[in-house]
């Protein structure tokens, strides 16, 4: 019944059907919408009856969703909003307890492929990186007004980048003469700075600095913590909470959070990945980890 997207395959699908068991009159609240494919697996499996929230804060991604998931009609709510603010959120349309939470966090392919936002090292783009326009801060400011320190930091803790620092004195030193504009300017920046015998095999140079960068520009980790709290408390006792996530950053957060939390029990000793076809079928389910945790009775 809804459109899948050429653009963005949805990963561990069939998994987090299984874990949310979506089931008539359910509500579901979907994190992260992106293009509808996970929201369309669980409004197709919970039947007619069932309901879904869709938060995402990108407005291409939104607009692309309301037409994949057009067949289901005021089943499901399009809300524009970080999903930090989940609770707030919810309360104000008055929705008390749901059935089940998904985050599947990050990129689509929509902003790697076809955004014009500069969050690929592969194209030529401006830098932006801004997920929600609203948002004030860019990647370009970011580069033309931190320190060398703050650079370093951003590469090293959110993109796990061993050469931060070279690569940020490079960014001070060149944006002195010329301002850093666009993403391949960045990704051969990077590349030219780091000696050969310290590029990675299996990845660009420049991944990782991309990747911190991002991250920075939406402050996705603190983003995350805020929901990972809140996130039980808009769960019905029995209720589930599915979180796909890319990277180690991110899991290391999932595990802590879900393991901590008192009213939640893990029900993933160890995170699900995609199996060889699905990772065959969909490169980008590689690094996908989902973690799950069901909210216990009062
Ligand atoms: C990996 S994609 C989701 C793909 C989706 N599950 C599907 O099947 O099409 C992640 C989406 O979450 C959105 N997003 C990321 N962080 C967000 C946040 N803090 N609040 C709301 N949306 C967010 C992005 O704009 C992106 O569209």
């Amino acid at each position: 019944m809804y459109a899948h997207d050429p653009l963005h395959a949805p990963v561990l699908v069939k998994e987090v059907v299984e874990f949310l068991q979506p089931r008539p009159g359910g509500i579901y609240v979907d994190g992260n919408l992106g293009l509808g494919g996970h929201a369309g697996a669980i409004l197709e499996a919970g039947g007619p009856r069932c309901r879904l929230i869709g938060f995402d804060w990108d407005e291409a991604a939104q607009q692309r969703a309301r037409r994949n998931l057009a067949g289901f009609g005021d089943q499901v709510v399009f809300v524009r909003t970080n999903f930090a603010e989940l609770k707030d959120e919810l309360a104000r349309r008055q929705i008390g307890e749901v059935d089940g939470l998904l985050l599947d966090l990050g990129l689509s392919s929509l902003h790697l492929d076809d955004s014009g936002r500069g969050f690929s090292f592969k194209g030529d783009e401006p830098l932006d990186m801004r997920m929600d326009t609203r948002q004030e801060v860019t990647a370009a400011h970011i580069l033309a007004t931190a320190s060398v320190e703050e650079l370093a930091d951003i590469f090293y803790l959110f993109g796990e980048e061993r050469q931060a620092r070279p690569i940020a004195r490079a960014i001070v030193e060149r944006r002195i003469r010329h301002p850093l504009e666009s993403s391949r300017e960045l990704a051969e920046l990077v590349e030219r700075t780091v000696p050969r015998r310290f590029h990675p095999r299996r990845i660009h140079m420049a991944t990782k600095v991309f990747q911190g960068l991002r991250i920075a520009v939406n402050r996705e980790l603190d983003n995350l913590v805020r929901v990972l709290a809140d996130g039980p408390e808009v769960l019905r006792p029995g209720g589930r909470f599915c979180v796909i996530s890319f990277h180690s950053l991110e899991d290391r957060l999932v595990k802590r959070a879900f393991r901590d939390h008192p009213r939640l029990q893990v029900l993933t000793a160890r995170p699900v990945v995609a199996g060889s076809s699905e990772v065959a079928a969909n490169p980008r389910s590689r690094s996908a980890k989902l973690r799950v945790a069901e909210v216990i009775g009062e």
